[in-house]
């Protein structure tokens, strides 16, 4: 399996400027598709609503992206019907007519590429090389999950002949109607990974996107529908969390849900469909408060720049953000300074600009929760730099804030243990490792963490012994963001995540399927 990896590629082959024009013409050409409207898709079939909403591009409020239906209990409802109707068709169909559907739409997705990047970008801020990665990420998950289901044999084979003439087929069955619901973050990667998870297993969909992130959600569903995707399989209802969200995954008919975000609304999710004696499963992945360790031992150029990308790259908006910083206390203030350094020469601005770094964050609740954390810090701490939202005359009306490290805030304080999802990093010293595996440690998260030290020992008992899924050791292109399908299996311990089972690895699928023995007397 070999991983989609555009910017790379073009950086390999020299020709890196021409990934920028591509992406620059791609940006015009969707602006001028923007500020249509968008029902939802039930059935193969457009369906309006009375009510509906409006989203901008978070970057200059003044672009709006379009309009776009808000479903309610009765769209959901209809969809969920379509899904059930489609399910006993789609679950018997060949292992190979499935995977051929995904297998052409990355195809597709791979023609369309820059229009993607360039639609996300729009829609939710995120920088031309990020947004390209969230494209990358999409695709490799429908290649990887159509190579493993057929790897798998349909994950279906014979147990041999215990006792005379009888014969049984162990194998993995899909239960029915899965409900996906999908953060603004990752619109792309994670839609489509959740989406093709349940599909491809033999599940049949209805999928609720983020209420900021519709239009992208509206182009994956149409590039299924190009690449065959029966009517009724692969549905798409847009609105809010409560509107659409919830009556969705609480809906009778719906056998089992797969969600990403945040740790309250999973858990939520989670608790109710057990309370409705529900037995299927909840593939829950949730929030992050990722630690990171900087040794003695470490490369200091290197922890900077890997903590400075880790913690500020899409505003911070990721479950993988780096979000503290425990430093050995005898390089504490040189780190320090040298990372305030560091976040000073970030480039802000909107994601389709060529230096953006830090982008816009993506609502005014999220602009609401800086003000209010940096507030916070700078009454129980130290703001080093950034900690203010910003008004400059040579930035279109948007949600830019600046990037945020504060220091001597008690590791136990809230801004250094709950989950803010903003350009946002504490940073503390600690007197060692084992203080710094501590500190880790104490957290009900356990999604991402990352340590840099040039002194192998520490690095494997760092491993041994923090408590994450996604463990990375003196990674500078990034302390905790960035995996790779296959290559990096990608999910949380503790409350980040529900089932233990990583996307983009081997367990993932088997998720979405119950297993049956069927003996027959021959
Ligand atoms: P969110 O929880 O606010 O929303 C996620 C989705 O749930 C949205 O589609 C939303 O409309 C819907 N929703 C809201 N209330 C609902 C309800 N009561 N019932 C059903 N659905 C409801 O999260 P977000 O702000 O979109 O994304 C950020 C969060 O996602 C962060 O906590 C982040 O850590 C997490 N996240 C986790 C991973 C991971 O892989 N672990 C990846 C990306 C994001
Ligand atoms: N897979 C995403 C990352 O690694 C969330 O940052």
């Amino acid at each position: 399996f070999e991983n989609e990896l555009t910017l790379l590629t073009y950086q390999q082959n020299g020709n890196e400027d021409e990934f920028h024009e591509a992406y620059e013409e791609a940006i015009e050409s969707v602006k001028a598709e923007l500020g249509e409207y968008h029902g939802l898709r039930i059935d193969g079939n457009r369906v309006d609503t009375d009510d509906r909403f409006q989203v901008t591009s978070p970057g200059d409020l003044d672009l709006e992206i379009g309009e776009f239906a808000s479903g309610g209990e009765s769209e959901v409802d209809a969809a969920v019907s379509a899904a059930e109707a489609a399910f006993p068709e789609w679950e018997r169909r060949d292992v190979d007519a499935r995977t051929e559907v995904f297998r052409t739409a990355a195809d597709r997705m791979r023609d369309r590429k820059f229009e993607l990047a360039a639609t996300l970008s729009l829609e939710n801020g995120k920088n031309r090389t990020e947004a390209m990665a969230d494209v990358d990420e999409a695709i490799d998950f429908l290649r990887f999950y159509s190579r493993e289901l057929e790897r798998s044999d349909g994950y279906r084979f014979d147990t041999g002949q215990p006792t005379p003439r009888q014969h049984t087929t162990n194998l993995l069955r899909p239960y029915g109607v899965f409900a996906v619901v999908a953060p603004f973050n990752f619109p792309l990667a994670i839609l489509a990974g959740m989406t093709t998870g349940a599909m491809v297993t033999g599940n049949t969909v209805v999928a609720k996107p983020a209420s900021a992130t519709p239009l992208i959600a509206h182009t994956f569903v149409d590039v299924l529908a190009d690449a065959g995707i029966p009517d009724g399989v692969c549905n798409l209802v847009t609105g809010g969390g409560s509107e659409v969200g919830r009556p969705l995954t609480e809906h009778e008919d719906v056998a089992g849900v797969a969600f990403t975000g945040s740790r309250e609304v999973g858990l939520g999710i989670e608790r109710t469909f057990r309370e409705q004696g529900k037995r299927g499963p909840v593939i829950a992945e949730l929030g992050g408060k990722n630690p990171v360790i900087v040794s003695d031992e470490a490369d200091l150029d290197g922890a900077v720049e890997g903590v400075a990308k880790g913690a500020f790259s899409f505003s911070g908006q990721k479950c993988s953000a780096t979000s503290r910083v425990y430093v050995y206390e005898d390089v504490f203030d040189e780190f320090t300074d040298r990372l305030v350094d560091s976040t000073e020469q970030l480039g802000i601005g909107r994601g389709e600009k060529l230096e953006t770094v830090v982008n816009p964050v993506i609502d005014d609740s999220a602009l609401e929760r800086y003000r209010r954390i940096t507030e916070q810090a700078r009454t129980d701490g130290t703001v080093r730099t950034g900690g203010s939202v910003i008004d400059d005359d040579d930035l279109p009306e948007g949600r830019y804030v600046e990037p945020t490290v504060v220091t001597d805030i008690p590791h136990e304080h809230d801004l250094a243990r709950e989950e803010h999802f903003l350009p946002f990093v504490t940073v503390h010293p600690v007197s060692g490792l084992r203080e710094g595996i501590e500190k880790s440690n104490d957290s009900d998260y356990g999604l991402c963490a990352g340590i840099f030290s040039e002194d192998d020992e520490e690095v494997e008992r760092w491993f041994d012994e923090v408590e994450p899924g996604m463990c990375y050791a003196n990674r500078t292109q990034s302390a905790t963001t960035g995996a790779l399908v296959q290559a990096q299996p990608f999910g949380g311990w503790k409350f980040s995540g529900t089932t233990g089972k990583f996307a983009g690895g081997y367990w993932y699928l088997q998720q979405f399927m119950r297993e049956q023995s069927r003996t027959r007397v021959e």
